[in-house]
């Protein structure tokens, strides 16, 4: 599957012109869920867009209540007929709770595959442990890992055990909901560069091998300026300010 590296993270968005412009600045890569009850909304921009469908990856979530095997398919069908598609392009297990039993809720995402409604299934906010017991009872490759990582949180390990697993870790909140902007130690290598600090935050996560991520943004001066981070080119000596920093506080813990 083709991850493009700077997708838009959509929780929040309810105007499907954001998503229109976010296609027109270059995004390739939307990432929704069921549980941000926008799906309307995401598919809404992509229909308004000259940008062909087959050229975006969309991906959404099954949320914990749609996890024992006969919701799996209704719910897909329900996002695919939300979003306005045929096809979903990555369909992820939002958090592996709730009536989840790898055993029993995967095969039922395999089927998805085998069936051509989904092409590529994730995991979200899975440890490294349950990644592997995933891994065993899916046919499917597992195509993404979607977890929390962000200046002030990262979890080495399963970035390890992605990188090891050969499917990409995908960084969500990258802004940290917004609060890279308060960091001295972002901030700092942001003026040396002179570009926000939402800019090194991003150059940060893409700079590092096997890291793709789907900051938020609104307006089109921050969607421009968040894709135009990938060109920004981050040295050890500003990995390692970013590296001093703390990094304890998880925004979404389970
Ligand atoms: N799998 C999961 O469990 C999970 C959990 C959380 C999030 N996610 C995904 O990750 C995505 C991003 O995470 P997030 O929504 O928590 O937040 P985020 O991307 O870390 O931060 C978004 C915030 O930063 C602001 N912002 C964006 N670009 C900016 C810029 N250049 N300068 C200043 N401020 C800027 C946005 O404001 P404006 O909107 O005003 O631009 C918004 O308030 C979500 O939308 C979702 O797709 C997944």
């Amino acid at each position: 599957m083709h991850l493009p590296p700077i997708g838009l993270g959509t929780m929040g968005i309810d105007d499907p012109g954001a998503v229109e412009t976010s296609l027109d600045v270059g995004y390739r890569h939307l990432d929704t869920a069921r549980i941000y009850d926008n799906e309307r909304v995401v598919g809404a921009g992509l229909a308004a867009s000259d940008v062909p469908r087959e050229d975006v990856t969309v991906a959404t979530k099954l949320w914990v209540d749609d996890l024992a095997p006969d919701r799996v398919r209704p719910a897909t069908e329900e996002s695919l007929d939300r979003l306005g598609l045929d096809r979903l392009d990555l369909l992820y297990v939002h958090r592996p709770r709730g009536p989840y039993d790898p055993s029993a809720t995967l095969p039922a995402l395999d089927a998805l595959v085998d069936d051509g409604l989904v092409s590529n299934v994730g995991l979200s906010n899975f440890t490294v442990d349950q990644a592997a017991r995933a891994r065993d009872h899916l046919d499917a490759p597992v195509a993404a890992h979607q977890v929390e990582r962000h200046p002030l949180f990262a979890r080495n390990d399963l970035l390890a055990d992605a990188r090891a697993n050969d499917y990409p870790l995908v960084a969500y909140s990258p802004l940290a909901g917004g609060r890279v902007g308060e960091l001295p130690e972002v901030r700092a290598v942001a003026n040396e560069h002179d570009v926000a600090p939402e800019s090194v935050a991003i150059a940060w996560l893409v700079g590092t091998d096997g890291v793709v991520t789907v900051p938020k943004a609104s307006s089109r001066a921050h969607l421009e300026s968040n894709f135009a981070a990938g060109d920004i080119d981050l040295d050890a000596d500003d990995r390692a300010r970013i590296a001093s920093i703390d990094r304890e506080q998880e925004l979404f813990p389970e």
